[in-house]
């Protein structure tokens, strides 16, 4: 104590991410007027989902149709009282009034991502993340900020990722040429050479094809520490048609989810008769290939990867990514002081932070907006 004074504030950060294990809820401490690089995280949870809405995430995300107006009503406000019971739960935890946090940052659930380039209609690109944050606002009694992506879309972006910034302030070294790899559903690069520009792109799947394989065929939500991967062996031809996949060879900036990435795009490619095992084994490898493959095009004198996202925790995925890129360390942002489960909803509670300050929150070289913008939209406490 005191939590809050001149010279600190706290945000609150939360976004649940492609794979929608949960909603990652972050208390973050910012101190002084300057870049993000003094913050820390004061308390971190993942808060599951219902199972019966986990279900309907997962199922939305692979492509399913939303059914009515009716059902994205609903889900927008369910998601959003979600969200708020989450940031209530955080703060009580952390033993902190509501009064005391200048802000949620939420990220809402993406349900639909169709940027420039895979845009449905070919011309209209949007990207859609539900979680009423006039829910929010209203049941947690804190100033919320939300709708991070649609303005740097409408700017010609992707609006993703939008960690770069952050993992800029958080990891860059002076002495060494770095990567963040952040394994969610999907995996992204953030890319931090000594000198020169922050980079940022999607690589493709991490974790989302590793989990729907794996609970149609063991009934576990994920292969913890790629126990049923390690069963099985990689089928080299497999990977190489999964490999042709011509997104996989676009230049950066891009991005994906699982409207691309999905079981039947796994299914599609499949000769039949395959062990699941094996099957789970190539789509581990496919991973750890596709993220060197990215890394060396693209900032090939790397020395360190610094891994967070859920997928850390999968050791043999980070054994196979460290054997694809012997001339780097592989080792996860805790080795650096920030703990992987929660970069992601830190980063929320700085993009609330810079929409309160009109500060940008996109970095155009990352995302290919036509120029920085300020992102979010702020819907005040009561
Ligand atoms: N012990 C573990 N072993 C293997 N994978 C894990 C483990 N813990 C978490 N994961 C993976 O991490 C995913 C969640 O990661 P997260 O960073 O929250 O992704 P997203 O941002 O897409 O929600 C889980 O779905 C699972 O695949
Ligand atoms: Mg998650």
């Amino acid at each position: 104590m005191p939590h809050t004074d001149s010279e600190s504030q706290l945000f609150l950060g939360l976004i649940s991410g492609t794979s929608a294990d949960g909603i990652d809820a972050a208390l973050v401490r910012f101190r002084g007027h300057g870049d993000a690089s003094h913050c820390e995280l004061v308390h971190g949870r993942t808060y599951a989902w219902p199972e019966a809405v986990r279900a309907r995430l997962i199922a939305l995300g692979q492509g399913a149709a939303i059914d009515s107006i009716d059902e994205i009503g609903t889900l927008d406000v369910r998601i959003g009282e979600h969200f708020a019971a989450a940031a209530r739960q955080l703060a009580d935890e952390a033993g902190i009034a509501a009064s005391h946090i200048q802000a949620i940052g939420s990220h809402g659930q993406t349900v639909r991502h169709r940027p420039a380039g895979a845009a449905f209609d070919g011309t209209h690109p949007f990207t859609m993340q539900l979680g009423d944050a006039h829910v929010i606002a209203e049941r947690s009694g804190i100033t919320t900020v939300a709708d991070f992506r649609r303005r740097d879309v409408a700017a010609g972006g992707h609006g993703a990722p939008l960690l770069p910034a952050l993992h800029n302030a958080l990891l860059h070294s002076a002495h060494e040429d770095r990567a963040v790899l952040n394994l969610g559903g999907i995996a992204n690069f953030t890319l931090l050479p000594q000198r020169g520009d922050v980079r940022g792109f999607d690589t493709g799947p991490a974790n989302a094809l590793m989990d729907a394989w794996c609970a149609r065929h063991t009934g576990n939500a994920f292969d913890a520490g790629g126990a049923f991967a390690a069963q099985g062996t990689c089928d080299a031809l497999l990977l190489r048609r999964l490999l042709d996949e011509p997104w996989f060879a676009l230049p950066p900036p891009k991005s994906t989810g699982r409207e691309v990435f999905h079981l039947d795009w796994v299914q599609a490619r499949l000769q039949g008769g395959e062990a699941a095992a094996d099957v789970q084994a190539t789509l581990l490898e496919l991973t750890a290939t596709s993220v060197a493959d990215a890394l060396r095009a693209q900032q090939p004198g790397t020395r360190r990867v610094l891994v967070c996202g859920g997928g850390v925790h999968n050791a043999r995925l980070l054994q196979r990514i460290a054997a694809n890129l012997p001339e780097a360390v592989v080792e996860s942002t805790a080795a650096q002081g920030v703990d992987p489960d929660f970069v992601e909803a830190m980063g929320f509670a700085w993009l609330a932070r810079q929409a309160l300050s009109g500060l940008p929150g996109n970095l155009p070289s990352v995302t290919g907006a036509r120029g920085p913008r300020v992102l979010g939209v702020v819907y005040p406490r009561a």
